[in-house]
């Protein structure tokens, strides 16, 4: 994933204890996401009644709304052990065949960034999710033959940020399909005032808003931006976070009003400006700012349809009155998503 410019490379390990120092434990310490919450909750307890292993999960959803957080969470719950891999680090069918078959009975098994398996890799779990078995080549040369071994019940979950390139026959295999929505500022302002009485920071109800409102939809960056607004606070403001010390700490660091970063920019740019304002198709917004058609629909377009900028339309994409208000920009005499409006 690419970096949203918040972080260097250099501070990454420091962000990740920070993450892990923030990341809730339990269901009910999850903020927002409702539904799909209650329809966890329910099959969660479900399968402890019953004894079994809990279905497949699929987690999708943007960078930074909580899929591992999930993942760890769903395996708190259950009370089973947590295994989890990448699938870029599995790059043989070697590797999975040898942690599928030292899984232990109802666990969870976390495969993060799934959509990124080789084809021959992702072979390997479709038994392994539908009869819970591996193939393994047994013998040399001449003799060689496959055989197929029985693996204990387990539960994975599969987390992504781009659910257009997950192969049918994967997406099949799991039984609960879930997708994480950008969060609404009410319960981004609950988290980062969680956040912040972790680490202790002094912040405010309308302090916490504005790091909300800011924070793109994503819990991972309203952690980030109270990160530094503590940072400032504490040198420049005795350690309290109020409104007036967010909006000067947040405007320092140039973190746009709506959050909006580098990418969503010239996504707007391009349709409000080049194309004014729309409808242009996805496959020309992507050539034109150089970026992947899937990155932008999965991952950059749920925020500006959040935020009520762009609407997707049979023809294309939209840029609304709202979005050319924001970027100050003359909208047309008749905008091309209202006809005859203007
Ligand atoms: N619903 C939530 N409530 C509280 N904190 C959250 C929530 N979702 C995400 N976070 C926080 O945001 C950060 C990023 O979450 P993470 O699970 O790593 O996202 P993802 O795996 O989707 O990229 C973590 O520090 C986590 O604590
Ligand atoms: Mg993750």
């Amino acid at each position: 994933m690419r970096d949203r410019g918040l972080i260097s490379g250099a501070a990454l390990d420091s962000e990740k204890q920070f993450e892990a120092a923030l990341r809730p434990s339990r269901l009910q310490e999850f903020t927002g996401q409702s539904r799909l919450k209650e329809n966890l909750a329910i099959a969660i307890e479900a399968a402890r009644q019953r004894g079994e292993a809990l279905d497949h999960v699929l987690l999708y959803g943007p960078p930074g709304l909580g899929k591992t957080t999930l993942a760890n969470i769903i395996s708190g719950e259950l009370n089973v052990a947590f295994d989890q891999t990448a699938a870029p680090i599995l790059q043989k069918k070697l590797d999975l065949t040898g942690v599928l078959t030292n899984l232990r009975e109802k666990q969870v098994f976390f495969i993060d960034e799934i959509h990124r398996l080789l084809p021959d890799v992702e072979e390997i779990l479709y038994s392994a999710l539908e009869d819970f078995r591996v193939d393994l080549m047994v013998g040399t040369g001449a003799g060689a033959r496959t055989h197929s071994m029985q693996i204990q019940r387990f539960t994975a979950i599969g987390a992504t940020t781009r659910q257009g390139l997950i192969s049918a026959p994967l997406r099949g295999r799991f039984g609960l399909v879930l997708r994480l929505n950008p969060y609404d500022i009410d319960d981004l302002t609950s988290i980062v005032l969680r956040s912040a009485a972790l680490l202790q920071v002094k912040v405010d109800e309308m302090g916490a808003a504005e790091i909300a409102r800011r924070a793109r939809g994503t819990p991972r960056i309203a952690n980030r931006l109270l990160r530094r607004v503590r940072d400032y606070a504490q040198v420049r403001a005795a350690g309290q976070v109020t409104h007036d010390v967010s909006v000067t700490a947040l405007d320092m660091l140039e973190v746009d009003r709506y959050g909006l970063d580098e990418i969503d920019q010239k996504i707007m740019a391009t349709i409000l400006e080049k194309y004014a304002g729309g409808p242009v198709g996805i496959k020309t917004i992507a050539a034109s700012i150089d970026e992947e058609e899937a990155t932008i629909e999965d991952v950059y377009e749920p925020y500006l349809m959040q935020l009520g900028f762009l609407d997707r339309t049979p023809r294309g994409r939209v840029a609304t009155r709202r979005a050319f208000d924001y970027f100050k920009i003359a909208p047309p005499a008749v905008m091309p998503n209202q006809p005859g409006l203007f």
